[in-house]
């Protein structure tokens, strides 16, 4: 099957999806789960929402009309939001409470939200603005960013920013 850029953000979505449905299921008691969870959730979402913001946005930017500029700002929008209050809003409570259980849910929701805004416009927009060619050099250039020193620059960057580096860290040392 041909390569497709929109193929890979969704599988990676649905990959997503399925953490925090089992993140949601957990209880106070499970704080190594819990750790575990929203470790692998960082390290999912980290990579792929900076090279949204890196290559994919600006691409889909360029090309898109009127009603795609705004799908554009809201997509940036939602990431800033979610980088800047609800990730290091997680972060900073302790895995073992209700606090953090309900901070998690309100990142799975902000998660669900912003996936399926993508899927059902974003997503369909860029499928007619960019050819089969296009989507499958753009998930080969993806897989290569996630390897190379810029983008381990940038999802290093973002961890450090929503505090996603200090639990990444001491799942590493586990
Ligand atoms: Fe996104
Ligand atoms: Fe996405």
């Amino acid at each position: 099957m041909a390569r497709d850029i929109l193929k890979t953000l969704k599988a990676e979505h649905d990959e997503i999806r399925d953490l925090f449905e089992q993140l949601n299921g957990t209880t106070d008691r499970a704080e190594k789960t819990r750790a575990q969870l929203l470790a692998k959730i960082d390290q999912g979402l980290l990579p792929h929402a900076k090279w949204e913001e890196a290559v994919f946005y600006p691409a889909f930017r360029e090309r898109a009309e009127r009603d795609g500029q705004k799908t554009w700002a809201e997509a940036v929008e939602e990431h800033r939001a979610v980088e800047q209050t609800v990730m290091p809003d997680v972060h900073q409570a302790e895995v073992g409470t209700p606090e953090f259980a309900g901070r998690a849910k309100v990142f799975g929701e902000f998660v669900e939200h912003h996936a399926k805004e993508e899927e059902s416009t974003m997503f369909k927009m860029a499928r007619e603005l960019f050819s089969a060619e296009e989507r499958a050099a753009l998930d080969e250039q993806y897989e290569a960013w996630k390897q190379s020193d810029e983008g381990m620059a940038a999802v290093a960057e973002a961890a450090a920013l929503t505090g996603a580096d200090a639990a990444l860290g001491s799942q590493r040392m586990q």
